[in-house]
């Protein structure tokens, strides 16, 4: 194959914000992962009839209270009756917690109660008899009153599964609450990041920030269940917290909407915020009464964007940041324009007008994003007379697929909407953690999409994170546990392409004597009757056979109507005179929904192409 670049006349410009990251709390992505909490089920609400993740120690009894409270959020606190010297109760952390040597950990906890002796905290291996770091702290600090104690500690051992223990040295009854321990986070923020997956996404070098998913926007079962970013800012113990019920935990908001607008600062990303329009897995909210969501979406942009004289840009100062982050892209809904499916498409275009008069009312240079089917087809189309400025695709599919579709922006109308591929990733036949084959397939699309980037605007691989303890999607081309983590093939190819972007697209001409266009056909049997593939030979063939390589590989097709120049022979269909073709293909014959035909074509040295 011959490739002439012809770098003298540049065609048009590629975007600047063509590579992002797509961040979703998914297979503890947040809780157990990017958040650098390091204990679990830290304000006791993960679960209502057992103080799950902790254990007692000694002779200590442990039972969740909904008494007294520390305010009104909270649902439950720990009680802990220490029955004396050695009693006490311990985290195991989300598998583990990793105690490195020379490390400072800042241990917090809010606490009543009265006991006599010291309390200690200690990061300790499993049987809670080798002590890695102390604090200690004197029972005659403890009241009747709630309190937030805290202390540091060092680690003096590596272990990389390590508990945080309390045990007691006399009697008492204490309740606790939020009981917290962070290592040294990413840029040093408090309730920050973990250092080494921050760095993993630094690295990509984004150039916007997309969160908080994927379906934990939409979240599943109640509205309660959703990402309302109003519920996760602000003091930690005054965050509620939801159920992710999509992904299959809890998750403790600690990473909320200020952290998330923070880490895009951080990684020097622009903020694309996924609001959600009313639609939840299992339900919505009429589209006739959607003000409370887009009021919703209003404040959150007040709060990011607000100046501080503002209600909304008020609270973030007091917060820790008075500059607004000023969030440019909101995606409005996150799939939520799925023909097929019935409620949860319900109005998805009268939604996006609604949202997109009030968003773009008071910001009215915002760049707005609308959902498109985001399964079941490869040609995702926009149905209505809206005007959309960027639409956003999502692909699941085979490293074939992937390969195979290098064109597929080619043909998109150039004064259409923009694209942004907001999810995309091999997730058939990628091995257990990604492969190089799954990686290869991502690249070929990738160019694709980079040879029309005046079309594709932006790219979001997806997801990102997965906490290898409890993964429910695959692969994610970030995995770890408690202390380590590494890139999949996948993320490799990420970063190789985001860091090397060029600024026009080259025009190119592909010389390939080999080649037969117009080679592929789908077949929809439930829909069409006869399936005709149709291709131009750029030169003349010797000899030439059909064979699939989808659905059925290796096999030869299987056919029986065949128009144009060719003959069967042995089983393969040959072309017996040099020109261009067609084949019919009988649909009764062909079962699956999908097949992919190629020709492939020997010239007259022998070569094939
Ligand atoms: O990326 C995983 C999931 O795939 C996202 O939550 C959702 O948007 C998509 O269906």
């Amino acid at each position: 194959v011959t490739v002439e670049l012809d770098a003298a006349r540049p065609g048009p410009q590629v975007s600047p914000m063509l590579y992002g990251i797509f961040y979703e709390d998914i297979n503890h992505a947040a809780d157990g992962g990017l958040y650098a909490e390091l204990v679990r089920n830290r304000s006791f609400e993960d679960n209502a009839d057992e103080p799950e993740h902790w254990r007692a120690k000694g002779n200590a009894v442990l039972r969740l209270t909904s008494k007294g409270l520390l305010n009104r959020v909270q649902g439950h606190a720990l009680q802990v009756t220490f029955g004396g010297d050695g009693d006490g109760f311990y985290n195991e952390g989300y598998w583990g917690i990793p105690s490195v040597q020379g490390r400072t950990y800042k241990l917090s906890f809010w606490a009543k109660g009265r006991l006599k002796g010291k309390l200690k905290a200690y990061l300790g291996c499993g049987c809670g008899k080798r002590q890695f770091a102390e604090a200690e702290f004197e029972g005659k600090q403890f009241s009747g009153k709630w309190t937030r104690y805290e202390a540091t500690m060092t680690s003096s051992v590596n272990h990389a599964k390590a508990y945080l223990w309390f045990a007691a040295t006399g009697k008492g009854v204490m309740d606790f609450d939020m009981v917290s321990l962070f290592p040294p986070t990413f840029n040093n923020r408090a309730n920050g990041m973990r250092p080494d997956l921050a760095t993993m996404l630094v690295d990509l070098q984004p150039k916007f920030f997309r969160f908080p998913g994927g379906c934990f926007v939409e979240g599943q079962d109640s509205p309660d269940n959703a990402f309302r970013w109003d519920r996760t800012i602000g003091p930690v113990e005054e965050r509620v917290g939801h159920m992710n019920v999509n992904w299959g935990y809890r998750t403790s908001d600690g990473l909320g909407f200020h952290e998330y607008l923070q880490l895009a600062e951080d990684l020097g990303a622009k903020p694309l915020y996924v609001v959600n329009v009313g639609i939840w897995h299992g339900g919505f909210t009429p589209v006739d009464s959607l003000q409370p969501w887009i009021d919703e979406t209003l404040n959150a942009l007040e709060y990011a964007n607000g100046p501080v004289t503002s209600k909304y840009g008020a609270m973030r100062a007091r917060n820790g940041h008075p500059e607004p982050f000023n969030i440019e892209y909101l995606e409005i809904g996150n799939e939520n324009n799925q023909p097929n499916a019935s409620q949860q498409s319900d109005n998805y275009y009268r939604r996006f007008q609604l949202f997109k008069e009030a968003v773009l009312a008071r910001y009215p240079k915002m760049h707005l994003i609308g959902n498109v089917a985001a399964w079941g087809t490869d040609t995702p189309t926009w149905d209505s007379k809206e005007q959309v400025e960027l639409l956003d695709e999502h692909y699941y599919r085979t490293p074939r697929w992937f390969a195979e579709k290098f064109h597929h922006y080619d043909g998109y109308d150039r004064q259409g909407p923009g694209i942004y591929v907001g999810e995309y990733a091999v997730t058939q036949g990628f091995g257990k953690v990604g492969n190089v084959n799954a990686a290869l397939g991502e690249a070929v699309f990738m160019m694709g999409m980079e040879n029309n980037a005046d079309v594709v605007k932006m790219a979001s691989y997806a997801p990102i994170f997965a906490n290898i303890n409890e993964t429910r999607w695959r692969p994610d081309m970030i995995q770890f546990d408690a202390g380590r983590s590494f890139g999949t093939p996948s993320y490799y190819v990420q970063k190789l392409m985001a860091r090397n972007v060029g600024t026009h697209i080259l025009k190119t001409v592909q010389h390939n004597p080999y080649e037969t266009k117009a080679d592929e056909v789908k077949m929809k049997p439930a829909t069409c009757q006869v399936g005709v593939a149709t291709w131009q030979t750029q030169s003349s063939f010797r000899d030439a056979s059909l064979t699939t390589t989808a659905n059925a590989p290796g096999k030869q097709v299987d056919r029986v109507d065949v128009s144009g120049s060719w003959a069967e022979q042995d089983g393969v269909l040959r072309q017996t005179s040099y020109a261009d073709g067609a084949i019919r293909l009988n649909p009764n014959r062909f079962t699956s929904d999908e097949y992919i035909y190629r020709v492939k074509a020997r010239k007259d040295d022998g070569r094939e192409g």
